[in-house]
C-alpha cells in the first residue's frame, strides 16, 4: 500500500485558517490518499489570556484571525513549527512573507525526505543586493524539495463563507496537480490547475502593488472608469514584469483566476486598497494605519512596492514599468496621489 500523504499547514492568519478548514475537510473527505489529522502551526499568542492554540483545539475556531468560522475537529493546532511539520509530505506555506525566511531556517532540518511545498504567499523577498528571489525558489532551494503555488481571487473571509470563487494552482508535476486538486477543491472553491509555476506565483505578489493605485482612486473619490483603467494598465506592467525576468511565464496565465480575477477583486475589496484609500484620506503613515486598520493583519503591497522599485533600479528598467514607479513615490510621499494618472510624465521627471 503506498503511503498516505500527511499534510501540515504553516501558517494561520486570516487566509491561512480559511485555506485550512477547506484542507482539513478534504484530508477526512479522501481518507484513502490523506492522513486524516492535518496540523497547522500557529505563531502563539494570548488572547485575554488564554492561548490561541488552546482555543482553537477546544472552541475550533480562529478567534482572532477568522472569528465566527468553526474549523473542522481533525485540524489540530500547533504551537512548535518543528512538531508541526514533523512526518509531512505536503507543507502549505500560508504566512506573510516577511517571515519566511526565519521559517525555512527554523525547519530546514527537520522535513520529511521526498516531501513538496505548496506555497500561498504573497510577495517576494529582497536580498542586500537587491535581488528578488521568489517565495517559491527560498523554499526549493532552502528545502531541496519541489514548489508549487496556489494563488486565486480568494478574499479570505468569503472563502470561509463557502461563497463561489476559484483558484489557480501552478504545479510542473502532473502527479502532484490531481493530488492538489483533491487537497484543494470543493463545490465552491473550485480550482485550475496549469503547470507555469512563476507565472501564477508572480501575479498574486505583483496585485498588491496596483491595488495601492486602486485604493489611491478611491482615496481621491475617482469612479469606476479611472479604477479599471489603472488595473488594466496595471496588469499589463504585471505581465511584461514577469515575462522580462522569468523564463516560461505563459501569457494564458493572466487570465486564469490568479491573473485578472485576483486583480480585480484585490483592487475592489483587498485590504491593501482600504488602507491605500485611508492613506490618500488621512495623510497617516502606512505603519499607523496598519495598526489601526488591520486587527494584526499585514499590509504587503506596500513592502512590495518598495521591493520591486529596488529590483527595477537596479537592472535599469524603472521607465518600462511608469505605474509601479509613480505607484511607489506616492507611497513614499514624494508625489501627490493625484498624479497617479500622470505616470509617464512623473516616470520622466523623476527618474535619476
Ligand atoms: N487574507 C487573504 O484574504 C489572503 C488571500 C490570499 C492570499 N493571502 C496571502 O496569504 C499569506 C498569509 O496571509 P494571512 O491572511 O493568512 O495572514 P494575516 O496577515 O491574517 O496574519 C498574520 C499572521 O502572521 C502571524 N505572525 C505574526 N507575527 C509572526 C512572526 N513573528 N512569525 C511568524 N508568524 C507571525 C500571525 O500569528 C498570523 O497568523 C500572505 O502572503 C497573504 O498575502 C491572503
Amino acid at each position: 500500500m503506498t503511503e498516505k500523504e500527511k499534510v501540515a499547514i504553516i501558517g494561520s492568519g486570516n487566509w491561512g485558517s480559511a485555506i485550512a478548514r477547506i484542507i482539513a475537510t478534504n484530508t477526512a473527505k479522501h481518507e484513502n490518499i490523506f492522513e486524516k489529522e492535518t496540523k497547522i502551526w500557529v505563531f502563539e499568542e494570548l488572547i485575554d489570556g488564554q492561548k490561541l492554540t488552546e482555543i482553537m483545539n477546544t472552541k475550533h475556531e480562529n478567534v482572532k484571525y477568522l472569528p465566527g468560522i468553526t474549523l473542522p475537529e481533525n485540524l489540530i493546532a500547533e504551537p512548535d513549527l518543528i512538531k508541526s511539520v514533523d512526518g509531512a509530505t505536503i507543507l502549505v506555506f500560508v504566512l506573510p512573507h516577511q517571515f519566511i525566511s526565519r521559517t525555512l531556517s527554523t525547519i530546514k532540518e527537520h522535513i520529511k525526505k521526498g516531501c513538496r511545498a505548496i506555497t500561498l504567499i504573497k510577495g517576494f523577498v529582497v536580498d542586500d543586493q537587491d535581488e528578488i528571489h521568489l517565495i517559491s525558489d527560498m523554499i526549493s532551494e532552502s528545502l531541496g524539495i519541489q514548489v508549487s503555488a496556489l494563488m486565486g481571487a480568494n478574499v479570505a473571509n468569503e472563502v470561509a463563507q463557502d461563497m463561489f470563487c476559484e483558484t489557480t494552482i501552478g504545479c510542473a508535476d502532473q502527479k502532484d496537480q490531481e493530488m492538489y486538486l483533491k487537497l484543494f477543491n470543493t463545490k465552491t472553491f473550485r480550482v485550475s490547475t496549469v503547470s507555469d509555476v512563476y507565472g501564477v506565483e508572480i501575479c498574486g505578489s505583483l496585485k498588491n502593488i496596483v491595488a495601492l493605485g486602486a485604493g489611491f482612486c478611491d482615496g481621491l473619490s475617482f469612479g469606476g472608469n479611472s479604477k479599471a483603467a489603472i488595473m488594466r494598465i496595471g496588469l499589463l506592467e504585471m505581465k511584461k514584469f514577469a515575462q522580462m525576468f522569468y523564463k516560461g511565464v505563459e501569457s494564458e496565465t493572466f487570465f486564469e483566476s490568479c491573473g485578472v480575477a485576483d486583480l480585480i477583486t484585490t483592487c475592489v475589496g483587498g485590504r491593501n486598497r482600504k488602507v491605500a484609500e485611508a492613506f490618500v484620506k488621512t495623510g497617516k503613515s502606512w505603519n499607523d494605519l496598519e495598526a489601526e486598520l488591520l486587527n494584526g493583519q499585514k499590509l504587503q503591497g506596500t513592502l512590495t512596492c518598495d521591493e520591486v522599485h529596488r529590483f527595477l533600479t537596479k537592472k535599469g528598467k524603472i521607465e518600462e514599468f511608469p505605474l509601479f514607479f509613480t505607484i511607489y513615490l506616492i507611497a513614499q510621499k514624494k508625489v501627490e496621489p493625484l498624479r497617479v494618472f500622470d505616470f509617464d510624465e512623473v516616470t520622466t521627471e523623476f527618474k535619476k
